[in-house]
């Protein structure tokens, strides 16, 4: 959604698979780093601090450099209505982050036998579980080819946004292939269950979960499986957050218990992700009263006069800094969105996967196949392609670097790892957790600048962090400043991905 997008846009078991000695997980070196970075440090601080004072920066910033943390620092406001500054720890939203940690809850239970990626996720749905189905089971049609009967997506497919499910809310299917929009033939579809899901869940004002829903519950609510499909399974690619809701659905089902004890169990635990964990209290309902030092919830949206755009750079001005909450949201995020994690675990959880699958359960096989490009995003710029549940660039065989930018609610979690083969100890990582979302519109002559705070030049942007929309996810702040950060620490942009 940008709110849970795209890479670029921007949600108690029983299977106990294995318990760890502390030594088994992995952590990051925490030793302060070599004299040599000094320079590099304030360099970055000073890149960073700049951006904040002009408010286009506000987050938690972390850079890992052969396998060691070499920086880490907050810039900006967790709350600025109450002055409070950001500082490092604080647990954000994670949005589409949570997508990779259902895709591994998925090949645990392929470890253990319960399922086959392989197969027709059709088998694994209950019709019982879900409003209008009828007892046959779940036989989705293709829109237009009706006749061609049910449609059978395998498992991979949901994991690898390839299934044809049709997108549970309004969004494109982030991919420049794709020129279906949802008002071609979605709404007409989804006109019966928007009654039902909004009347019965109160509405873009009101709270759509107690926090205690199920799976399947949810997506009752989006309807997802009431809908016919966009393409037949394999055919094409499209970024639906339905696809890993169906996949919680499936991991409530096989382990007898509920999604979030599955995952706390089976990886939280198991990796010691003490500050990482699934909810779904929806609008109004935030996570401080179970969690402390969450950032303040909704995140921000800051936007830049749009009458400046036939003006020179230095005349941008902000005009607007307002709270941001996407109302309706709550009800599709679940397993493909409703995490919180601070930046800290999410690097812990990067390195454990990529270090040591098995403390989570998962053979190495499974962590190749999981993290294996699959489809070419087709995004200008980007060399990548979505694996199951993570963007992933590399060859067909040889995965190089993997990356996500989860958002929600006008927080944007955005992570990178250039995988050392060698001895993956040693790989680099950057990440940018941000509770701004900025929206800077390209200048005169598509020039790009914001104006300076302290009155001096303005401060110049490369144009490609420009000219976003909020609809589109806006200039893409978050990339600007992961790049930025590469170059200072010589962490090269990789190897080519052709999947
Ligand atoms: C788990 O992580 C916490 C910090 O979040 C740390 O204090 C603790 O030692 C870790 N435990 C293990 C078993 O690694
Ligand atoms: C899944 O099923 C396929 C096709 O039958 C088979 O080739 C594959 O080995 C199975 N995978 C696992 C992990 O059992
Ligand atoms: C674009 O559509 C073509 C034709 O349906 C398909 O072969 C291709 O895989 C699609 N690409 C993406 C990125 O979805
Ligand atoms: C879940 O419950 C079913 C029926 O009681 C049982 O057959 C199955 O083994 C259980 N699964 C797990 C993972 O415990
Ligand atoms: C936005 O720009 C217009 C035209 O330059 C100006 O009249 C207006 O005052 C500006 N608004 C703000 C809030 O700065
Ligand atoms: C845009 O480019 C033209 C031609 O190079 C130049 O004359 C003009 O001053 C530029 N405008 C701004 C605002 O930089
Ligand atoms: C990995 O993928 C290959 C090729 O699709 C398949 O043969 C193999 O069974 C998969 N292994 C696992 C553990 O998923
Ligand atoms: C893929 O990599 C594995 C080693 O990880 C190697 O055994 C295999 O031959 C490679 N396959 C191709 C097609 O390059
Ligand atoms: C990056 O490379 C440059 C040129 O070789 C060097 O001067 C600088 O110290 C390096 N910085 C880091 C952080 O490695
Ligand atoms: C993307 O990959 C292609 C093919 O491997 C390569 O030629 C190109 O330079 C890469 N582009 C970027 C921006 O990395």
């Amino acid at each position: 959604m940008h709110k849970e997008s795209g890479p670029l846009r921007s949600t108690v078991g029983f299977l106990v698979l294995c318990s760890l000695a502390s030594s088994t997980v992995s952590a990051v070196n925490t030793a302060p780093p070599n004299a040599a970075y000094v320079d590099t440090v304030n360099k970055a601080d000073v890149y960073l601090q700049e951006l904040a004072d002009a408010r286009v920066v506000s987050g938690t910033v972390a850079v890992q450099k052969s396998g060691q943390l070499v920086y880490s620092n907050a810039f900006g406001f967790a709350s600025e209505e109450l002055d409070v500054p950001m500082k490092d720890g604080l647990i954000f939203p994670i949005g589409s982050n949570t997508k990779f940690f259902t895709a591994v809850a998925v090949y645990q239970l392929q470890e253990k036998g319960l399922l086959n990626v392989t197969d027709p996720v059709n088998l694994y749905i209950d019709p019982t579980d879900f409003d209008g189905l009828g007892t046959l089971g779940w036989c989705p049609v293709l829109h237009g080819k009706e006749q061609l009967g049910c449609q059978e997506p395998s498992i991979k497919q949901l994991l690898a946004m390839t299934s044809g499910i049709l997108p549970s809310d309004n969004m494109g299917c982030g991919t420049p292939n794709s020129t279906w929009t949802a008002n071609d033939w979605f709404w007409q579809y989804r006109l019966t269950d928007l009654k039902l899901s909004y009347g019965d869940v109160g509405g873009a004002t009101g709270n759509f979960f107690n926090g205690q829903e199920t799976m399947a519950q949810q997506l009752n609510a989006q309807g997802s499986l009431r809908q016919p499909f966009l393409f037949a399974p394999g055919e094409q690619y499209c970024y639906t957050n339905a696809n890993f809701n169906v996949m919680g659905y499936v991991i409530e089902k096989l382990s007898n218990s509920s999604f979030t004890d599955y995952v706390t169990e089976n990886i939280l635990k198991p990796a010691n992700l003490t500050n990482t964990f699934y909810w779904i209290g929806g609008q109004g309902m935030e996570p401080q009263g179970l969690r402390k030092n969450v950032v303040s919830i909704p995140g921000y949206l800051t936007t830049f006069n749009k009458s400046a755009e036939d003006g020179a750079p230095a005349e941008f001005q902000m005009v607007q800094r307002t709270p941001w909450w996407e109302g309706d949201t709550a009800y599709m995020a679940a397993a493909a969105g409703a995490m919180y994690s601070t930046m800290e675990d999410l690097l812990k959880w990067y390195n454990t996967f990529t270090t040591n699958p098995e403390a989570v359960g998962l053979t190495k096989a499974s962590l190749k196949n999981l993290t294996m490009p699959i489809q070419p995003l087709g995004i200008p710029g980007l060399n990548a392609s979505f694996g199951q549940g993570i963007v992933a660039t590399g060859t067909k065989n040889v995965t190089n670097k993997l990356m996500y930018v989860g958002g929600i609610w006008g927080f944007h979690t955005h992570i990178e790892m250039w995988l050392n083969h060698d001895d993956p100890t040693q790989s680099d990582a950057i990440l940018y957790f941000t509770n701004l979302l900025s929206v800077i519109p390209p200048g005169s002559n598509g020039t790009c600048a914001i104006k300076s705070p302290n009155g001096g030049s303005p401060i110049k942007l490369r144009s490609s962090a420009c000219g976003g929309t909020a609809e589109d996810g806006g200039a893409d702040l978050t990339t600007l400043v992961v790049d930025e950060l590469a170059k200072m620490w010589n962490i090269s942009s990789t190897p080519s991905d052709s999947a």
